[in-house]
């Protein structure tokens, strides 16, 4: 009786001494905040500075917070992380420096799919500001970002999220 007893208590004390412990033993590395969703590639903020300070006036001034705000209006038909999903519109990962119309199992207007350049900020830009007057016959059902500052902001944020590597 006594000895299982004793067995029981140092179970609960050894459970007791697991569940608050780590401090000690969990590297720095892990003992980080909590770790993203597993699909989402979490840029360093280092990473997000240099892509910034690669780019090109304006977009090396833009105010990326902003940019964030303006991309809600991209949100529901649009995702940025790598492998992410393509929903009414396809994923955006990767899109500059890429042809248009070419993100794998996305089916596109044969106006986007047909088109012959590839995505950079200028193309970008005036594809935001009307995208039917850009590219007539293409589906994205958009109004478009009528102000420059926006699209501005909106093209920097997007290139780091995007994942632009600077050359
Ligand atoms: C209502 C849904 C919708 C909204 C909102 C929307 N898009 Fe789109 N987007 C689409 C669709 C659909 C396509 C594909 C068009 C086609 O195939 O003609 C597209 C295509 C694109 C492409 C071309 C991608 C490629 O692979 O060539 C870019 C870039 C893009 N959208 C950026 C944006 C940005 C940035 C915003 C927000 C400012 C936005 N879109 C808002 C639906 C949307």
């Amino acid at each position: 009786m006594r000895t299982i007893r004793t067995i029981a208590l140092v179970g609960a004390v050894t459970a007791l001494a697991s569940c608050g412990s780590g401090d000690e033993q969990t590297p720095d590395e892990t003992a980080a905040p909590p770790a993203p969703a597993p699909e989402a590639r979490v840029l360093t903020d280092e990473e997000r500075a240099a892509i910034l300070a690669s780019l090109p006036a304006p977009y090396s001034e833009a105010d990326t917070e902003n940019g964030r705000r303006v991309f809600a209006r991209c949100r529901s038909c649009h995702t940025l992380p790598e492998g992410g999903p393509n929903m009414t519109g396809p994923n955006l990962w990767g899109v500059f420096g890429r042809q248009a119309g070419s993100v794998e199992g996305y089916n596109y207007s044969p106006a986007l799919r047909e088109a012959n350049f590839t995505w950079t900020a200028e193309q970008l830009d005036q594809w935001l500001n009307d995208p039917r007057g850009f590219l007539p016959g293409n589906k994205m059902s958009f109004a478009g970002v009528r102000d420059e500052t926006d699209r501005r902001d909106l093209i920097a944020w997007l290139k780091v999220e995007t994942g632009y590597t600077p050359e």
